[in-house]
């Protein structure tokens, strides 16, 4: 007779209702494998494309290096207090190799692959960022990986085919945020077929967010406040956009550096390969 299982729901809701994106940080070091031990069980219970494992995740721990890391990813100070920073990268190299190795055709350096090996990655970035968190620990996603693709590839002496994707802080945290909002189900939930958003749609899915945007970025700091008088900035749609977000024409040069990466470590296929 089988044995019932236990009934995760509870926990599973008990951890969502828990995270936090986590910006202070304790030095306190996390306790000696724990971090191996996460990531390990991270890609054993998580999906992989094909299962071909199309990662690898550099841990850096060392304090030049996450000094190295600080001024790569705009001076987060989060990675200078946490102690563990985690790079998860898109990686054929180690497939690549074992192609060759064993005289299959080579392949696995196109788009297709850099996708199926991203998200591969960033899949197991949020699994173990929930494993983490499972454990009382506090994390936090650097988006700022895509930003410094290259000096960050070049710092962890990544070779052809391995790009970093995303990264996170991982430590035990000091301080202890209000939960953020999400938009509500109407705004992204459709049945059987997309339903366009008409303007009241709009106005109804966004108030909340307006709300709690302005709440934080201006009654609660004077620094920011001047930064909109400054920018001419009077919604939260435009500060999305405006030079102090996420500028349109940043994003459009950041965007033709990583075409231009992608195509130097070896992501996309040479005409006639
Ligand atoms: C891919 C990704 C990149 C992110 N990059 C950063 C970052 O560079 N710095 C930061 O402070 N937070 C970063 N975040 C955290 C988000 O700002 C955060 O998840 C969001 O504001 C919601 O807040 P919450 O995680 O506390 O619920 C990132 C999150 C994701 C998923």
């Amino acid at each position: 007779m089988s044995t019932p299982e236990p009934d995760l729901a509870p926990a599973f809701a008990a951890l969502m209702d828990r995270h936090r994106s986590i910006r202070a940080y304790r030095s306190d070091p996390l306790p000696e494998g724990l971090a191996d031990a996460v990531l390990v069980q991270a890609l054993q219970g998580g999906s992989s494309s094909g299962n071909l494992n199309l990662v690898s995740v550099v841990k850096t721990q060392d304090t030049a290096r996450r000094q190295a890391l600080w001024a790569l990813h705009g001076e987060q100070d989060m990675i200078l207090q946490a102690p563990l920073v985690l790079t998860f990268c898109a990686d054929s190299h180690r497939t690549r190799a074992w192609l060759a190795q064993r005289d299959a055709r080579l392949g696995f350096a196109d788009l297709v692959s850099w996708h199926t090996a991203a998200f591969d990655a960033m899949l197991l970035a949020q699994t173990a960022a929930l494993a983490f968190e499972s454990h009382g620990l506090g994390i936090c996603y650097m988006g700022t990986t895509l930003f410094a693709m290259r000096g960050i590839a070049d710092l962890l002496e990544l070779p052809d085919n391995v790009l970093p994707v995303t990264s996170l802080v991982v430590g035990w945290p000091d301080e202890a945020p209000p939960q953020r909002d999400r938009l509500p189900a109407t705004a992204w939930i459709h049945d059987e077929r997309y339903a366009r958003p008409t303007p009241g749609r709009i106005d109804a899915d966004f108030a909340a967010r307006e709300l709690r945007g302005r709440q934080r970025y201006l009654a609660s700091s004077p620094r920011m406040a001047a930064l909109w008088q400054e920018h001419g900035i009077d919604s939260l749609a435009q500060y999305y956009t405006s030079p102090i977000k996420y500028d349109p024409d940043r994003f459009a040069a950041f965007s033709a550096d990583i075409e231009a990466l992608l195509a130097e470590r070896g992501w996309r296929r040479s005409p006639g390969a």
